[in-house]
């Protein structure tokens, strides 16, 4: 089956059970599953009920998608996402964000918990993501074009939408939130970097490395939707201070900060 009639499916299986379509998508990252704390759920669907979705595995990740109003809008949450190191394939990784494209999706908007190589950087910081390094080493749209996705040489100048950071950064500095902007690596993963690598990541351009959001962006943009991303500095990879890293620690890290990024995402949905 092909990759445009596999979404066409799920879409339609999604559809079955929604009144009303989301215009917004949302990622929620490890340890930042509280941000949907203030979503008024209509319906939530378990992974594993939904075609052709691969299910969750990670700690930390709820594995659902979970549809309601947040900020005034209709939104969908993915409570959890699909990791490249979990042994998917870019596709299935992506898949989810060609669903919500189908389902009406215009903008998406991500969460991570990264590690920070950008000196000034400390634990439990927000950092707007204003640009990317691709280092994975498979690329999501790999294989055969098809044009009702998307287009087969898509432009990658701005894969931030500037108005949503103007809007993520202009919310912060009202409620009083210090944040970043950076850029974000995406690494493969699963295992966290050796000092050498958070040295060299800081050297080729990257503020924070995480194990996601470059292949989700990189599909958004290429079926057309507006992406506002951030990611929860969860440990610190500066030479001198370079210390063990643990995913518990990652989690608690992230669960504390996960409320400031929280009062941001509300107030840029409400001004959409
Ligand atoms: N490296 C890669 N992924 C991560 C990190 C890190 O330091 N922290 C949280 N996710």
């Amino acid at each position: 089956m092909q990759l445009f009639d596999k979404i066409t499916e799920t879409t339609n299986f999604i559809k079955g059970q929604l009144g009303n379509m989301p215009t917004i998508g949302i990622i929620l990252g490890s340890g930042l599953g509280s941000l949907a704390d203030s979503l008024e759920v209509e319906k939530e669907i378990p992974y594993h009920e939904i075609p052709h979705f691969p299910a969750s595995t990670v700690a930390g990740h709820k594995g659902m998608l979970s549809f309601g109003k947040f900020g005034g809008k209709i939104v969908v949450v993915m409570r959890g996402r699909f990791h490249y190191y979990e042994g998917y394939n870019m596709q299935e990784v992506t898949f989810p964000i060609r669903v919500m494209k189908q389902l009406g999706v215009e903008t998406l908007i991500v969460s991570n918990a990264a590690g920070g190589m950008n000196p000034s950087y400390k634990i439990g910081d927000i950092m707007l993501i204003n640009d990317h390094i691709n280092l994975f080493p498979e690329h999501p749209l790999r294989g055969p074009a098809d044009s009702r996705l998307g287009v087969r040489f898509p432009d990658m100048s701005e894969p931030y939408t500037e108005n949503l950071l103007r809007l993520a950064r202009e919310s912060a500095s009202q409620h009083n939130i210090p944040v970043h902007e950076g850029v974000y690596i995406g690494i493969q993963g699963p295992t966290f970097e050796t000092r050498a690598e958070y040295r060299w990541l800081h050297i080729i351009g990257g503020d924070a490395v995480g194990m996601s959001t470059v292949p989700e962006v990189i599909v958004a943009i290429h079926s057309g939707m507006n992406v506002l991303a951030a990611s929860i500095i969860t440990d610190l990879g500066i030479q001198e201070i370079a210390v063990e890293v643990n995913h518990n620690e990652v989690l608690e890290a992230a669960n504390k900060a996960a409320p400031k990024l929280a009062t941001i995402f509300t107030s840029v949905i409400k001004s959409l």
